[in-house]
């Protein structure tokens, strides 16, 4: 494989041609080719200069996710309303849960990470094959000293991660390593929060979520069971699908192509999917969403441990992530 970095961007690929893309900034990947074509949506308007979370791309969130203005009022009201069983499937913190101070979807996505080279690749598809060429594993890291001081302040743990991002032929995995190099415990979420590159939204439907509990966050974090086999996305779409058996892919396909695959996503270590399209109004809403019609060529779904905390002990470590795989 080739590796280049320049301008805090790695970029690695295959001599069969795929490749993927990294930023520093985030460590968020910004692009993954494969097969000659794209498989993440970019924003037109992403900042892609460090000032912002790239819009786009595997942005990732650690250690929280975002709470809703909404959820949060109502769990502030807990204590006075008996019925807040909505709220738990959601598991917004307590008010003075220790990340409470952090920015919307926390401070990795808007940290700078170094890159720790590339590692020998343990994916499951070239088990066995002339690894060399067939897959390639690029190792990021970020750990509490890192930090800028107000995130530092924000969430006082001594932590270390390493992100792992493996380009295969036609998968690409994401896995995290989180470890608490701290004499406390700490609690965290996280979430691989990635943008597909879609056609034709019409066109594309979501599998295997059938029977889950999910709870909207267009709908207050109201939790609901899912009745469709193949969820079409036709108005904004914001949900977080709980207890989710990581080993069985979601797939998203084209309706009009006979229902083909066009990417199936697994887990591992992470039981919750986020299915989210702000369309139109929250998509013109966005200032760094573009164009505004963008809405119809992306969707997100969002591999994560976020409907509750992985509580993670001194000196123990946690893993998780996806591999994704492409049909295009
Ligand atoms: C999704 C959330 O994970 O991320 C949405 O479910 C949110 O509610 C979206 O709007 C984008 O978040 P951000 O912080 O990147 O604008």
């Amino acid at each position: 494989p080739t590796i280049s970095i320049k301008d805090n961007v790695v970029e690695a690929s295959l001599p069969s041609g795929e490749s993927v893309t990294v930023q520093l900034y985030g460590a968020t990947v910004t692009s993954w080719k494969c097969n000659g074509q794209e498989q993440l949506f970019l924003s037109q308007k992403a900042h892609l200069d460090g000032s912002k979370p790239i819009r786009g791309g595997i942005p990732l969130v650690f250690p929280v996710r975002s709470i809703p203005p909404a959820v949060l009022a109502k769990h502030h009201n807990a204590h006075a309303d008996a019925d807040a069983d909505d709220i738990q499937v959601f598991g917004p913190p307590p008010p003075n849960h220790a990340t409470s101070s952090l920015p919307q979807h926390g401070f990795a996505r808007n940290s700078n990470w170094e890159f720790l080279g590339k590692s020998a690749s343990e994916s499951a598809e070239t088990a066995g094959k002339a690894k060399a060429d067939l897959a390639v594993k690029l190792d990021f890291g970020l750990s509490h000293s890192m930090l800028t001081e107000e995130s530092r302040k924000s969430w006082p743990f001594e932590f270390g991660l390493v992100y792992s991002v493996t380009l295969t032929k036609d998968t690409l995995e994401t896995s995290l390593q989180v470890r608490n190099e701290g004499k406390q415990n700490f609690e965290f979420q996280v979430l691989m929060h990635t943008y597909f590159d879609i056609q034709d939204i019409s066109n594309v439907r979501v599998k295997n979520l059938e029977s889950k509990i999910y709870a909207d966050k267009t709908r207050n974090g109201s939790s609901h069971t899912e009745t469709s086999a193949a969820l079409a996305i036709t108005e904004e779409t914001d949900r977080v699908y709980k207890e989710l058996d990581p080993a069985v892919p979601i797939i998203i396909s084209s309706a009009k192509d006979d229902d083909k695959p066009l990417f199936s996503i697994t887990r591992e270590g992470l039981t919750d999917v986020v299915v989210w399209n702000p369309w139109i109004e929250k998509a013109k809403g966005m200032a760094d969403f573009g164009p505004d019609e963008a809405y119809q060529n992306m969707l997100c779904v969002e591999a994560g441990a976020v409907s509750g905390w992985q509580t993670l002990e001194a000196g123990e470590a946690w893993e998780g992530g996806q591999s994704i795989k492409s049909r295009l």
